[in-house]
């Protein structure tokens, strides 16, 4: 099947059409630059230009959300404006582009693709995705089978957010190398693990495009492996969730 997966991250809106059965992209990924405050009428602004014109688009979409989504509903919204929260995403794309969509978190979103398409992870035991990114992103898969909108970025160290913490927005805002920024990551696994045991971690998100740079400086364990497609997992995923 082909649909329009879009991911809404914190930093930037992507996009491509994929192809559910292959779990590839059939389209160059597009994206646009999340607005000041990225408010829903901004970003579904965007989405129209940007997407759903530019790609003429009338066909089903999946949709990851940084927050919490339940049936379609955001609940939460750490890391874009507090006025998602309560919107309904099926609802605004069927209300202004006459669209079928389904929403999910972006971290399960991209959990979903990896849990599909990465041969590298077991079929049995507990696996756990982190994107890394604007904020954490977590999603937890036991037997194959996604446990929703877990909000592990969300844990509290050293007296704030855990994401305030370890993300690749922490290790931009204070300059930190790949090594400082690892450990302060090490240090994250080692609180997940005391609380989950997973057999396998899936780094995700932004910056696993250089997972090769730090790999060697993280601690865990267990096994931690890059998103077999990298950032476009949360897309594909996205996509995944319709069908
Ligand atoms: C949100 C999560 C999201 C993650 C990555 C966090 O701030 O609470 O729901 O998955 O950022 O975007």
């Amino acid at each position: 099947m082909e649909i329009l997966g879009i991911d809404i991250g914190g930093s930037g809106v992507k996009a491509a059409l994929v192809d559910t059965d292959k779990g590839e992209l059939l389209s160059d990924k597009i994206r646009f630059q999340t607005p000041e405050n990225g408010s829903p009428k901004k970003i579904f602004d965007g989405i129209a230009t940007n997407f759903i014109e530019e790609l003429k688009w009338n066909g089903k979409v999946g949709c990851g959300f940084p927050g919490i989504v339940k049936k379609n509903k955001v609940y939460s919204a750490a890391n874009i404006s507090k006025k998602w929260i309560g919107v309904n995403i099926k609802k605004k794309f069927l209300n202004k582009f006459n669209l079928e969509c389904r929403a999910i978190n972006d971290a399960d979103a991209a959990g979903l693709s990896e849990i599909n398409l990465n041969n590298k992870i077991p079929k049995k035991g507990t696996v756990m995705i982190i994107t890394v990114g604007t904020g954490l992103g977590t999603s937890i898969f036991v037997d194959g089978k996604l446990v929703p909108n877990i909000e592990f970025g969300h844990l509290k160290m050293y007296g704030d957010c855990a994401e305030k913490y370890a993300s690749n927005l922490a290790r931009k805002k204070l300059n930190l190398t790949w090594k400082e920024w690892a450990a302060r990551f090490s240090e994250y696994i080692h609180y997940i693990e005391l609380l989950v045991s997973p057999n396998v971690i899936v780094f995700g998100g932004g910056i696993s495009k250089y997972f090769h740079e730090f790999e060697s400086d993280l601690i865990s364990n267990c096994k931690i492996i890059p998103a077999k497609n990298r950032n476009n997992s949360g897309i594909i995923g996205a996509a995944f969730s319709v069908t």
